[in-house]
């Protein structure tokens, strides 16, 4: 569902996957629908509901981001097992709703957090975990270049904001390094667009870390637009978007740099894997790579700064 531009690198990684037909394609543009089609031997669909009668296994989502939540519901009350791009759902009640279906339905759901799967970012997950890294503080910075393209991302009413279309990506990734968050402050600012486009956050976690996360709509593509940096005991670990990872373990050490640059795209940036792991999910019956729980937090944590943001106070989480 949709044919734009990340559901084409979906089909270019599921097409390489034995055992993987894509059957149906359903996109209001109707030559976008076609080229999608024609690149991977479907059918074009009028509706969704015509896809999910069609007896599809599986249905990728990625509409723009205020249609996720209806089209998952349907999905999956249809018994369909649901690869759904972030964010789960643009209201805290819809996630709310989306994660209750994921919860008793026969199909698996899974979130597109594709940076989780980034070699990248599983380097910099493997230093925590190994207990190399003791993450203390932590400082990261998530800009996008422009609200121009696509052209629905500078409609806050379709894309429920810039932190629900950019911002997600890294707070989900703060949860995911850092554990449960027990509170956010938000200052934000409205500066080029016609929404919030501007946000410097402080995140409090459970584990007793911190984090800031600045985060700009405008900011041009400089690289790197995506940057985290973890401080540990006399140890830093710093990425540069999904392409570096520099360590330095200790005080007068050397640094070490892991460069994944040279990895095609859909690998470096985590889509080969995660679609392989929903594929695993799917015929091993295993539980999805990102679960629909995830996708909830993630949705509550942006709501949580649009409201820190609005109300200049500090926001405990979880939201009720
Ligand atoms: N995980 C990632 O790294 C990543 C990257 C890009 C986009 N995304 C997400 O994927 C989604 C799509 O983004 P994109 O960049 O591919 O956008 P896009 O504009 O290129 O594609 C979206 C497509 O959905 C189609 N569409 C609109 N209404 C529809 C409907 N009712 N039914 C079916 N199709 C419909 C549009 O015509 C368009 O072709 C967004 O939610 C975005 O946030 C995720």
């Amino acid at each position: 569902m949709g044919a734009g531009f990340i559901n084409n690198v979906h089909a270019d990684v599921l097409m390489r996957e034995d055992g993987v037909r894509i059957t149906a394609v359903v996109d209001p543009d109707v030559e976008r629908a076609a080229t999608l089609a024609a690149k991977t031997g479907a059918a074009v669909m009028p509706s969704l509901e015509a896809l999910l009668e069609s007896g599809v296994d599986a249905v990728y989502i990625a509409t723009p981001n205020a249609l996720h939540a209806q089209a998952a519901l349907a999905a999956l009350a249809a018994g369909v097992h649901v690869f759904a791009e972030k964010p789960m759902a643009t209201t805290l009640a819809d996630a709310r709703r989306v994660r209750q279906a994921a919860s008793s339905a026969r199909g698996v759901y899974q979130m597109g957090f594709n940076r989780r799967f980034a070699p990248i970012y599983r380097l910099l997950k493997e230093l925590i975990q190994k207990g190399e890294l003791t993450p203390h503080w932590a400082h990261l910075k998530m800009n996008r270049g422009e609200l121009h393209s696509p052209p629905w991302v500078a409609d806050a009413a379709v894309s429920g904001g810039f932190l629900y279309e950019t911002t997600i990506h890294l707070l989900d990734m703060s949860r995911w390094l850092f554990g449960e968050v027990r509170e956010v402050m938000c200052r934000a600012a409205q500066s080029c667009y016609n929404q919030l486009d501007d946000f410097a956050m402080l995140i409090s976690f459970a584990s007793g870390a911190t984090a800031t996360l600045c985060s700009s709509a405008h900011a041009t593509w400089l690289f790197p637009f995506e940057r985290v940096e973890v401080f540990g005991d006399h140890a830093t670990a710093v990425t540069e978007e999904m392409e570096r990872l520099t360590y330095c373990s200790g005080l007068g050490r050397a640094a070490v740099t892991h460069d994944q640059a040279q990895l095609p795209m859909p690998a470096r940036w985590g889509y080969v894997e995660e679609d392989r792991l929903f594929l695993a999910a799917i015929t091993g019956g295993g539980q999805p790579a990102v679960s629909a729980e995830d996708g909830y937090r993630a949705v509550e944590l942006v709501e949580a700064c649009y409201r820190a943001a609005r109300t200049a106070e500090p926001v405990p989480l979880p939201l009720e």
